[in-house]
């Protein structure tokens, strides 16, 4: 990633190499800061990318020694982390990492914190650096950044910069709002205490390697780059299938639906990344402004159009991989009787010079046959039908398909002449994969992303115009549709319900 500067620390930040700090993390006994945080944490320390120095300190709620947090962690970087083969670094690594109960609510617990972050254990070693992580559920994020800023937290380095060290910045989990309101609130009480350089808004996608290929696949291939637009491109199709359903987190999800937890953000990250025009450098602000433009030029959507651009459905009782799941509303924590979303394809179209014309289908749903990401970018037809009136049985329309996960990789799907004497064209695909080209494990989208946040480099978090442009667009979609688009009803297991066909052009066999 370019070199950056933060002004907050006055510091260039990206050199290869990261400066020691003390990382924050609010949420510290929950589920993202066991399954990925502190594993990401871990991989990084083996890979040398996290300066030695650097103190991790969870922050929640429940009482428990320093030792106690360590044994946790062990068990979750024994499950989860990448590089389960170097435990042997776990016990240098657990020595700097260290707990702190407090509610969040607690006046008494930030005078603590400030106190222990500016003790000579902290402080000194890690240069004054502070990172805050919010993975808290999100009614914790405006109480806690109120907080650092009465008690004096999100400055707690002014001042003491001049050996060169002392940059705060703040890390916040998703959902970032739940509407265009809550964000811009949101957006609003974060500017009071931090500036924007300072501020990383996460959506874990454009962590993924294969997130961050689209753009460089498009950019930096002439053939490819050339073919990218309306003149050649007849429909875009992103699909997010997931296998699993709500994951113990059925209060949540029932707050939230698939177009608050999937669309607003991942979704539409995948979209902007494939939509946006070239940026003027290969940089934050550049990036974050193309992928603003493409939010602008979609087309509004009208309440008469909702029928046209939306169809929504919910899981029941079936099988996925050969195992009985429970319908969604027989889930824990979901009322019998609940409509809330689990799947959802909406079109939308790109009112620009470049995709004018030009039908985006995005698609998320739970329980799903399997897990998959892709991209499918379907090309217009022969301009003229030559084989057919020859006689021949079909044609093929190219395809470009990028796997996001799993099974990572670029497809292009084209015709071919069948061997013989007959005159058939047959559709055959050319097949890059990660996996076959590079044999070691990609690192985790979090593990790249507390990285980049660590080094000051905001290129791949969400801005706060971004945030409220992508909350304006849906609006349209998060109130009572009944009327305008009834619930559909599919099985688990299944790829969604029948009616998601209406909006499409067919696609091609
Ligand atoms: P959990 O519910 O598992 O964890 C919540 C954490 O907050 C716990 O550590 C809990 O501490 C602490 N906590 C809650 N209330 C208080 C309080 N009043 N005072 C002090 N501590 C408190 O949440 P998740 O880890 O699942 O999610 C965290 C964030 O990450 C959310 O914003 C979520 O949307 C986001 N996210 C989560 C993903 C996931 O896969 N889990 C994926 C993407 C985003 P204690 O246990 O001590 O009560
Ligand atoms: C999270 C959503 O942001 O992304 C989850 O809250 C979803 O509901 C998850 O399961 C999907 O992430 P991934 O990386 O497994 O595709």
């Amino acid at each position: 990633m370019p070199e950056l500067s933060d002004s907050a620390s006055g510091a260039p930040t990206n050199n290869g190499t990261t400066s020691p700090l003390t990382i924050i993390i609010f949420g510290a006994s929950g589920d993202l800061t066991h399954r990925k945080l502190l594993p990401a944490l871990f991989d990084q320390a083996v890979d040398g990318l996290l300066h030695p120095e650097t103190r991790i300190l969870g922050v929640a709620r429940r009482q428990k020694t320093h030792l106690e947090f360590r044994e946790e962690i062990r068990e979750s970087v024994q499950t989860f982390a990448r590089n389960t083969g170097r435990l042997d670094l776990f016990p240098e690594f657990e020595k700097r990492i260290f707990y702190h109960a407090m509610t969040f609510d607690d006046p008494n617990g930030y005078n603590a914190l400030r106190t222990t972050l500016l003790s000579d254990e902290f402080r000194k070693p890690t240069q004054g650096n502070v990172l805050y992580y919010l993975a808290t559920p999100p009614s914790y994020f405006v109480p806690i950044i109120r907080n650092l800023g009465s008690y004096g937290l999100s400055t707690i380095n002014e001042g003491e910069t001049a050996t060169g060290g002392g940059f705060t910045r703040i890390i916040i989990e998703k959902p970032f709002g739940r509407d265009l309101a809550s964000a811009q609130d949101l957006n609003r009480e974060v500017l009071q205490v931090f500036r924007e350089n300072q501020v990383f808004r996460i959506d874990h996608y454009l962590g993924k390697e294969t997130v961050q290929n689209i753009v460089v696949f498009r950019m930096s291939n002439p053939a490819i780059g050339s073919l990218w637009s309306n003149v050649h491109v007849k429909s875009v199709h992103i699909t997010v299938h997931e296998a699993v359903g709500v994951e113990g987190r059925g209060d949540y999800f029932e707050e939230a639906g698939i177009l608050r937890d999937m669309v607003q953000n991942h979704l539409f990250q995948l979209m902007t990344l494939t939509a946006m025009e070239p940026p003027v450098a290969f940089e934050a602000q550049a990036i974050r402004d193309e992928k603003v433009k493409v939010l602008r030029s979609l087309k509004p959507i009208r309440t008469e159009d909702i029928p046209k651009v939306i169809v929504r459905g919910q899981y029941t009782v079936g099988e996925v991989d050969g195992v009985p799941v429970p319908g969604y509303r027989n889930e824990p924590k979901i009322p019998p009787t609940s409509d809330t979303p689990t799947f959802a394809r909406i079109k939308v179209e790109v009112q620009n010079w470049r995709w004018a014309g030009v039908p985006f289908y995005l698609t998320a749903g739970k329980r799903m046959t399997r897990r998959e990401t892709i991209i499918r970018i379907v090309f217009k037809e022969v301009p003229f039908a030559l084989f057919r009136l020859a006689g021949c049985p079909g044609t093929v329309s190219n395809e470009l398909i990028i796997r996001i996960q799993p099974n990572e990789g670029i497809a292009l799907r084209f015709g071919i002449k069948r061997p013989g004497g007959r005159l058939v064209i047959d559709p055959v695909e050319m097949d890059f994969s990660y996996q076959t080209a590079y044999h070691d494990k990609a690192p985790d989208a979090y593990e790249r992303l507390l990285h980049d946040a660590i080094i000051g480099d905001s290129t791949l978090f969400a801005r706060n115009d971004e945030v409220e442009r992508s909350w304006t667009f849906i609006a349209p979609l998060l109130g009572d549709l009944s009327r305008l688009s009834p619930l559909r009803f599919y099985t688990a297991g299944t790829d969604g319900p029948e009616e998601k066909d209406r909006l499409d052009d067919p696609l091609p066999a």
